[in-house]
């Protein structure tokens, strides 16, 4: 597990969940898929979304490409030697860390707000709240990314108070949610940007194709490449061990798997999800 953050060494690394939504909020759900999780990564797709929801629409991509990488999520190589020192993508933690401020909000707060009820619209859930043992733990340890944000300081990718922008970055990748409520973020997604329950737009269509694309080539860090051959379905994996993927127009899913692969990645998850895939012909390829 992700021991770089002690609180998420706590999981159990047996739980086993996984839950499915499809257009109508029609959920099927097996296993551990009420285990409570962090959503770490995954929150990467929503600040995204919001990023791009509050800008015009070719503004985010000059800031932070949509390329994928090699190296790891937090690797910090990259920001100096390639891409005029933007981030290469909005799903590594440099990318997400600088989409964070641009997403629409005076204060830091206020933005972090706006993600989070996105989180909580795509969810259909609106009792979200953060897991503040991990956030706390993150906070602690996250010295990574301070060196990430400092440094896209330095380069004036991101201005403003560093501390006060991680802190909200730490409290977006401790959301607790379970498999049932990220299934449903997925069909958004799905959905091309209307929610199944509410029926109301989230987002542009425009920002759903763009969202998913990117969640193809980049949403499994420098393993999407292997993800898109196994499993075929635009993905973003988080550290706390969930994995959400989207079947275009047809389905949400969501895993939970908290052991994790050398890259980060939930090992059982992406299992269960290359076997879903092959028996309901989920590969858009
Ligand atoms: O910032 C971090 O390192 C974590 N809070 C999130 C990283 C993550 O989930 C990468 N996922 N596979």
């Amino acid at each position: 597990m992700a021991t770089y953050i002690p609180e998420l060494a706590k999981q159990n690394p047996g739980l086993l969940g996984v839950a499915v939504c499809d257009l109508q909020g029609r959920r099927w759900e097996a296993g551990d898929w009420r285990a409570p999780f962090t959503l770490q990564s995954i929150s990467k797709v929503a600040t995204f979304i919001c990023a791009l929801r509050d800008n015009a629409f070719d503004t985010l991509p000059r800031k932070i490409s949509v390329a994928p990488t090699a190296d790891g999520f937090n690797s910090i190589v990259n920001l100096e030697t390639k891409n005029e020192q933007r981030p290469l993508n909005p799903m590594i933690n440099s990318g997400a860390i600088a989409a964070i401020t641009m997403v629409r909000g005076t204060t830091i707060e206020d933005k972090f707000q706006r993600i989070l009820s996105m989180i909580g619209d795509m969810a259909g859930n609106d009792t979200l709240v953060v897991n503040e043992a991990v956030y706390r733990s993150e906070k602690r340890t996250g010295d990574r990314n301070r060196s990430l944000a400092y440094f896209m300081k330095s380069t004036g990718i991101i201005d403003g108070d560093v501390e006060e922008l991680l802190d909200a970055y730490f409290r977006l990748c401790s959301v607790a949610v379970t498999c049932g409520d990220v299934a449903c973020m997925g069909a958004v997604l799905a959905g091309d940007g209307r929610s199944p329950f509410s029926g109301q737009r989230l987002f542009d269509s425009k920002i759903a194709r763009m969202v998913k694309a990117v969640m193809t080539t980049c949403g499994m860090y420098d393993a999407s490449g292997e993800f898109a051959v196994d499993v075929g379905m635009p993905g973003k994996s988080g550290v706390g061990g969930g994995i959400m993927a989207v079947s275009p127009g047809r389905l949400g899913v969501a895993v939970l798997g908290p052991a994790l692969d050398a890259k980060g990645n939930s090992l059982a998850g992406w299992k269960l999800l290359e076997r879903l895939s092959a028996e309901l012909d989920l590969s858009i390829f």
